[in-house]
């Protein structure tokens, strides 16, 4: 009999993606799914897709990830966000399977002036978080086996993030205002899909262990802002021909939104790598492999 594989969800966004292609690098047989096959909309495709995959272990990387259409349209944030990954981890407690989840930075509110801690209090500041972090409260309750890592600023070079719309933004314009008293980590999908499936391999091959329980925080190394970040990212760029526009540092105040960002959401990542070894790369050496790649797949035709 072939080895049961890992089920991957949300294969269209940027962690469910690196999660599919760098699985058989890691020595994973993986199925990955979407919707429709897999909706939290839709519950019913939750089980009758657990059921069909049979999968050893369930990486969940479906979600609500859209921070400021969080803030009214709080009902589906919270059916993909709690509600759906409730259900998938009471499913996986009665398959008796593990479930690694993904949570973000913004459950917190970005006020203690240093990198947070897995047992720091959460104070999410919009429906987002609050919808993320109630998907944590209620994985946890499920009674699975549940890993939860927390990520944050994540970039590759598939779907929409910062990099690739800051790239579209210096071929139109010739001054970008970017925020500049934000401060995180940004953290590449391709990474965070590494120490995931490093984790994942390391729990088929070995077993679950009770010290796998629970949140952990998982980001590239380094930190900046906004401004940082797309002033690395714009450098970058110029090198391949694209134009460098002028990149001018504004407050969070002169770029209002929807939804409030915490102003310094730093993950102290020191339980990763004490519990399983690993540290994400550098965003920087993120940043100047994903850039290119972003440029490349532009010019695909
Ligand atoms: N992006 C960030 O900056 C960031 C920061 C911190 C934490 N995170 C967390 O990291 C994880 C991965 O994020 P990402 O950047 O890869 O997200 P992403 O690119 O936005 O992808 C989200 C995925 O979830 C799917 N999805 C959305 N709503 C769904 C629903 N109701 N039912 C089933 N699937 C649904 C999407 O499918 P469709 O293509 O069909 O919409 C897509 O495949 C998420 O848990 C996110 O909260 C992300």
């Amino acid at each position: 009999m072939p080895p049961r594989p890992i089920l991957i969800t949300g294969a269209s966004g940027q962690l469910g993606h690196a999660l599919a292609a760098r699985a058989p690098a890691a020595g994973l047989p993986a199925r990955a799914i979407g919707r429709p096959g897999f909706d939290f909309d839709a519950p019913e495709t939750i089980a009758r897709a657990l059921a069909a995959a049979d999968p050893a272990l369930v990486v969940n990387a479906a979600a609500w990830t859209a921070v400021d259409a969080a803030e009214t349209s709080a009902d589906a944030a919270f059916r993909a966000n709690r509600d759906g990954p409730a259900t998938l981890a009471t499913l996986c407690r009665s398959r008796g399977i593990p479930l690694i989840h993904v949570s973000t930075d913004y459950v917190f509110d970005g006020t203690k002036g240093a990198p947070y801690t897995e047992t720091d209090p959460i104070a999410p500041l919009g429906v987002y978080g609050h919808s993320k972090a109630a998907g944590e409260e209620a994985i946890l309750a499920a009674g699975a086996d549940a890993i939860i890592l927390r990520t944050a600023w994540v970039f590759s070079a598939t779907g929409k993030n910062f990099a690739r719309t800051m790239i579209a933004a210096a071929r139109r314009l010739p001054a970008l205002r970017v925020v500049a008293d934000q401060r995180g980590t940004p953290t590449a999908a391709e990474d965070l899909a590494d120490a995931i499936l490093a984790i994942a391999a390391r729990i088929l091959a070995e077993g679950w262990q009770p010290g796998f329980a629970g949140i952990f925080h998982a980001t590239s190394a380094g930190d900046t802002s906004w401004h940082g970040f797309a002033t690395e990212i714009l450098a970058l760029a110029a090198r391949h021909g694209t134009p460098h526009p002028d990149i001018i540092p504004i407050a969070t105040a002169d770029w209002p939104t929807p939804a409030r960002r915490p102003a310094d959401s730093r993950l102290d990542t020191t339980k990763l790598s004490q519990t399983f070894a690993l540290a994400l790369p550098h965003w920087k050496d993120a940043t100047a492999r994903i850039v290119p790649a972003i440029l490349a797949q532009d010019e695909t035709p």
